[in-house]
């Protein structure tokens, strides 16, 4: 059984569409172990998306993610990883399958609404980056 990160973001809680969301990864097969809400600060936006500070968008996507309130969870399942990811959909909600939570809520390749870790070590690093094994409970 396998652990992911998940981070609803600030365009998302901003529409409460929080609930909308967890429906979907739960409803395909993903359980909850651990979540809160954070208004991150740009400091730790930064931290968080260290791999892509030599990125364009960098500076976007550090102000849009300290701009409001993000609710981040630690998913477990079956292939947690890549189930998140074919739940959450295409980053741009242009390339979004139907069905999927991009598709759905995204409003633009930066207002994705939703984050998942993209294999098992950043999935730990990142888990590890917003929870103590504590607040895990699986
Ligand atoms: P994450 O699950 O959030 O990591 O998405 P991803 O793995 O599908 O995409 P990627 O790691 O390539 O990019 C990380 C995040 O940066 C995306 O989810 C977007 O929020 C943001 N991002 C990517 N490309 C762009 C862009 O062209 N413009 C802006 N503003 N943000 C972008
Ligand atoms: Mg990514």
């Amino acid at each position: 059984i396998e652990r992911t990160f998940s981070m609803i973001k600030p365009d998302a809680t901003r529409r409460n569409l929080t609930g909308a969301i967890v429906k979907m990864l739960e409803d395909g097969g993903l359980t909850v172990i651990a979540s809160k809400r954070v208004w991150m600060s740009r400091r730790e936006a930064e931290g968080f998306y260290a791999v892509h500070k030599e990125r364009p968008f960098f500076g976007e996507l550090v102000e849009f993610m300290s701009s409001g309130p993000t609710v981040v969870q630690v998913l477990q399942g079956e292939n947690a990883i890549a189930r998140n990811r074919e739940i959450m959909g295409a980053t741009n909600p242009a390339d979004a399958a139907e069905g999927t939570i991009r598709k759905e809520f995204a409003q633009s390749i930066g207002e994705n609404s939703v984050h998942g870790s993209d294999a098992p070590d950043t999935a730990s690093e990142e888990i590890a980056y917003w929870f103590s094994e504590t607040e895990i409970v699986g």
